[in-house]
């Protein structure tokens, strides 16, 4: 039977690509995002469904996931990819910025991991994946991005507090942590640098799938660096 497969930021960069690999690998995929219109490939397939859902909404969170394991029974995967960046060092990061970041990287992830996590725990099996980021691993990417680097750490964190949790289950918790992904906004917003450097949505939506798939079973690897050339 296909695995039923949760994908955050379904309408994003990353995301699309994302949803189209796991399509074209059959999987079940329940796509979610704020609003969607980047997706019109997957708008008529069969094997795939689109919710908005506001992730910062902890109580909306929570029911979408609930509603899903009730529907599914098992959810195998979740790829939690909704999140987003901001610049700013120490000067420039007040509580606000630094909320703004925390609500956007972590507590998206976060109101789905927590009744994800454990209805995987229960089923004996899940993988579920967060976005870190290379600021978040290496201060020296990370000095002149406070807010991001220390959100998307977090979910480092979490990641290893959850592993310990399901040690002796089949249940992992991996962070993906991409250097700059090859996307038309960062080629707009940064048009001198070397794309043919930087990581390519499918060549990420490769290494979810493996994760996902069987293959991966025996791996209980927490942090991927995706940095690709860069
Ligand atoms: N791009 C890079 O170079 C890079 C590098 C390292 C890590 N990452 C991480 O990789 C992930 C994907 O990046 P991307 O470039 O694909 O970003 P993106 O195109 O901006 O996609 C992010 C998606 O998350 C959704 N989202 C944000 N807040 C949400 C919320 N409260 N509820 C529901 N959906 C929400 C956004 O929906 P709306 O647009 O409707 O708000 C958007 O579709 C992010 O976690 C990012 O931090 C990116």
């Amino acid at each position: 039977m296909a695995k039923t497969i949760l994908i955050t930021g379904a309408n994003g960069n990353l995301g699309t690509a994302v949803v189209k690999k796991f399509l074209e690998e059959d999987y079940k995929v329940i796509g979610v995002d704020h609003s969607g219109n980047h997706l019109g490939f997957a708008n008529n397939h069969p094997q795939f469904e689109l919710h908005a859902v506001n992730l910062a909404d902890e109580a909306a969170s929570d029911t979408f996931a609930k509603e899903a394991i009730s529907l599914y029974k098992q959810i195998d995967g979740a790829l939690l990819l909704a999140g987003g960046f901001a610049m700013g060092d120490i000067a420039a990061t007040d509580g606000e910025a630094l909320r703004k970041m925390f609500t956007l990287n972590f507590e998206t992830a976060y109101y789905l991991v927590r009744p994800l996590f454990q209805h995987m725990m229960e089923n004996g099996y899940g993988r579920i994946v967060l976005v870190g980021a290379r600021p978040a691993l290496q201060p020296e990417a990370g000095k002149n991005l406070i807010g991001y680097a220390l959100s998307k750490s977090l979910l480092v964190q979490l990641a290893n507090l959850l592993n310990e949790a399901a040690k002796g289950k089949n249940v992992v918790v991996s962070v993906i942590a991409p250097s700059t992904i090859d996307t038309p906004a960062n080629r707009a917003d940064m048009p001198k640098a070397d794309f043919e450097s930087w990581v390519k949505p499918a060549e990420i939506a490769e290494v979810l799938e493996f994760i996902c798939s069987g293959k991966s079973d025996p791996l209980r690897k927490s942090v991927y660096h995706l940095y690709g050339n860069a």
